[in-house]
């Protein structure tokens, strides 16, 4: 990709397109902030949209609808352009999209290059040219007002949902990356998995994702834990109404793996950095972000595994959208910066 800048005072629009939400910001301010779903029809090659974001949401496993999701592999051409477009559509309202807008997008480490190709068709069919993406982690740093520029080591952790990255930054580079595809959506599954074999329950993604976010935890004998939540559904093969009490304890067994998968991988971060900025990052700490970090008892198990201090960004689920709305304020100093 070439890397060409344009010095222009033209507004800046930054864009997050996570797995789970859709984050817009200008001018400092959150203008879009919706889940990535969109219900849909689709008649003789004709797509209709019925229903947007939460609306959407609502539709998800009660009623038989075809749905459009931003998830890792609905990544392709139709997709992304719907959501661009209606994305920027809500935008509009609130701020100035137009030709000459600069358009940043916060893109994961592991962004192949047809996704941004298809990234860049969307935009252009909605008349954006002037478009620049940055890997998040960048992001991410700049958004907590570090400084990725300078020759300290930074490191950020990014658990969102489909996916966590762990990144060193220094200098505008990243030295040491790693991306696994666990995030909070890995949870809520281990928790519809868990309940269907132990009790034969069949749950929704919804209730299970409400589970994780109520009793969810890694951590077995947490403090202030609630103990326990009343899972309800029907039974797998007789269909009868079946009710069950779930305990935080046994939910941390079923995290167990997942959370030993991500300790595993900042582990292989840590072990290949470099001396130095090991050094920067022991005495900073590890900054963590996205909404999968939110789980109960993650970041504790981090920082024991570790021996670092593990310091959570101030809006894990605006950070990626807010840092990249900074860093394009900036952006002819930033070679991590690319035109889409
Ligand atoms: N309080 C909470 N406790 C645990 N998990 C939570 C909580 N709130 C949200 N989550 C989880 O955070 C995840 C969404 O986070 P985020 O918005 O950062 O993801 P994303 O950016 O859309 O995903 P990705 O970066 O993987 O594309 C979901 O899996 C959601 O269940
Ligand atoms: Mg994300």
């Amino acid at each position: 990709m070439e890397n060409v800048k344009e010095q222009s005072n033209s507004p800046i629009v930054a864009f997050d397109l996570g797995s789970k939400n859709s984050v817009v910001v200008s001018d400092g301010k959150v203008v879009v902030d919706v889940p990535s779903i969109m219900a849909i029809s689709y008649e003789e090659g004709v797509v209709r949209i019925l229903a947007k974001w939460e609306d959407a949401m609502r539709m998800v496993g009660r009623v038989s609808q075809n749905f459009m999701f931003l998830h890792e592999n609905n990544f392709h051409y139709n997709n992304v352009e719907y959501f661009v477009r209606e994305l920027a559509l809500e935008a509009k309202e609130q701020c100035p999209i137009s030709a000459e807008t600069r358009i940043g997008v916060g893109i994961p480490i592991d962004f192949t290059y047809a996704k941004r190709l298809c990234l860049r068709e969307a935009f252009e069919k909605f008349g954006c040219t002037n478009v620049f993406v940055m890997k998040s982690p960048f992001a991410v740093a700049i958004s907590q007002g570090l400084d990725v520029s300078g020759t300290h080591g930074i490191m950020i952790i990014d658990i969102g949902n489909e996916k966590t990255q762990i990144a060193v930054l220094c200098m505008d580079r990243i030295v040491v990356e790693k991306c696994i595809p666990v995030g909070g959506d890995s949870f809520t599954r281990a928790i519809q998995n868990g309940v269907r074999c132990e009790y034969s329950i069949r749950i929704s993604e919804h209730s299970s994702e409400e589970i994780k976010k109520i009793l969810g935890t890694t951590n077995p004998n947490v403090e202030n834990a609630p103990s326990e939540y009343v899972v309800r559904g029907p039974h797998q093969v007789t269909a009868s109404p079946m009710e069950k009490n779930l305990s935080s304890d046994e939910i941390a067994g079923w995290f167990d793996e997942l959370a030993k998968s991500i300790e595993n991988s900042v582990y292989n971060v840590l072990e290949e950095t470099p001396p130095e900025l090991f050094n920067d990052i022991a005495s900073d700490g590890i900054w963590l972000s996205g909404g999968g970090s939110l789980l109960h008892g993650l970041s504790e198990r981090l920082e024991k595994q570790t021996n670092i201090k593990v310091k959570p960004v101030d809006e894990p689920f605006h950070s990626v959208a807010r840092g990249v709305e900074m860093a394009m304020k900036d952006m002819n100093n930033y070679q991590f910066i690319v035109k889409l």
